[in-house]
């Protein structure tokens, strides 16, 4: 059902990722377009708990499109997981006489605004902002393109010295319980292996798949390792195969690199694409869902939906990588 909104707020949430300051921007003047006033609420659920809001014109997101981070600032509130909590928050957005939200986030922040939807009458919508890549309902997140090329940009670096050293390099990167980035990096960096959490793997196929590549001439490996695998810590993983090969290895944890940074152009498109999707959809009454682009075209997703259904990897990736690093 379309709804009369005023006013509308928008907070960032849980780990950010590049493009959500795009998103934010996207968000702002395509609000003021309409005719709506908009309200940063900063620190994610945290700061609309505490109250702690900013009114937004449309020069207040001038010269964020290109910026990393994000400018409302961020967090994960364990306030949320209790009804106290959500009902100070849905206090603190009627005394703000706000009747719309939109929640930048990933999953944990779709969870919250699926409780503050079940509990009171404010109209909530979702934009998927994560570097995991792990949201049913869109194709790609904002920001894990980003975090891929980062990732990608390191790998090279590490190639020039592994193969310097003959050495094998295992290479972690973030992605939580998914293994989108592993993979993707994994592919696009021409490394000999990847160890994902999706698929169990058996350390030893991993030794024996590494000497055989060391008997065709190979002198050097990259392994990127996700850091939500089910083997193991990559340092064990890494002590282990350096045991039982005895070649030198290294590890490299990629870590937090991995979410900070300027936004690829591809990035902030999505992001100016599904800001202004989320505006759109609170005005067409699709309130209780996140906006995100599947095969080019925009779609409302059911917030329960994009986290009880999941998304896969992409196959033909796993079948490529071995056929690649013969
Ligand atoms: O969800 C994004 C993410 O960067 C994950 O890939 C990672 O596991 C996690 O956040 C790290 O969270 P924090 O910044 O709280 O350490």
């Amino acid at each position: 059902m379309k709804k009369d909104f005023t006013k509308i707020g928008v907070l960032t949430s849980g780990g950010d990722a590049p493009g959500m300051n795009a998103a934010i921007r996207a968000i702002v003047r395509c609000a003021v377009y309409r005719g709506l006033e908009v309200t940063g609420i900063l620190r994610g659920f945290s700061g609309l708990i505490n109250g702690e809001f900013e009114q937004f014109d449309r020069r207040s997101v001038a010269n964020i499109i290109q910026k990393g981070g994000t400018i409302l600032e961020t967090s994960r509130c364990n306030e949320m997981f209790t009804v106290e909590g959500r009902h100070k928050a849905i206090d603190a957005l009627k005394a703000e006489h706000i009747d719309g939200c939109i929640i930048i986030g990933g999953d944990g922040s779709f969870r919250g605004a699926q409780a503050l939807t079940e509990e009171s009458d404010i109209a909530f919508i979702g934009v998927p902002g994560t570097i995991d890549n792990d949201i049913w309902g869109s194709d790609y997140t904002i920001g894990f393109n980003t975090a891929v090329n980062t990732a990608l940009d390191a790998i090279d670096r590490i190639r020039d010295t592994a193969s310097a050293f003959e050495r094998i390099f295992f290479v972690e990167v973030m992605g939580r319980k998914s293994g989108f980035i592993a993979l993707t990096v994994g592919l696009a960096g021409g490394a000999e292996q990847i160890i994902i959490p999706e698929i169990k793997i058996d350390i030893e196929d991993l030794c024996r798949n590494l000497t055989e590549s060391f008997k065709r001439g190979k002198r050097s490996s990259i392994i990127v390792v996700a850091e939500g695998n089910q083997l193991e810590d990559t340092i064990n993983i890494a002590k282990y195969v350096e045991m039982r090969l005895k070649v030198e290895s290294r590890l490299c944890t990629l870590g937090h690199v991995q979410r900070g940074g300027s936004p690829t152009a591809t990035d902030r498109i999505l992001a100016s694409v599904l800001g202004i999707a989320a505006v759109e959809g609170l005005l067409d009454g699709k309130e209780g869902t996140a906006a995100g682009q599947i095969n080019g075209e925009v779609v409302y997703t059911p917030f329960k939906d994009t986290w009880e259904k999941k998304k896969s990897i992409d196959e033909r990736y796993l079948r490529y990588i071995p056929v690649l690093s013969i």
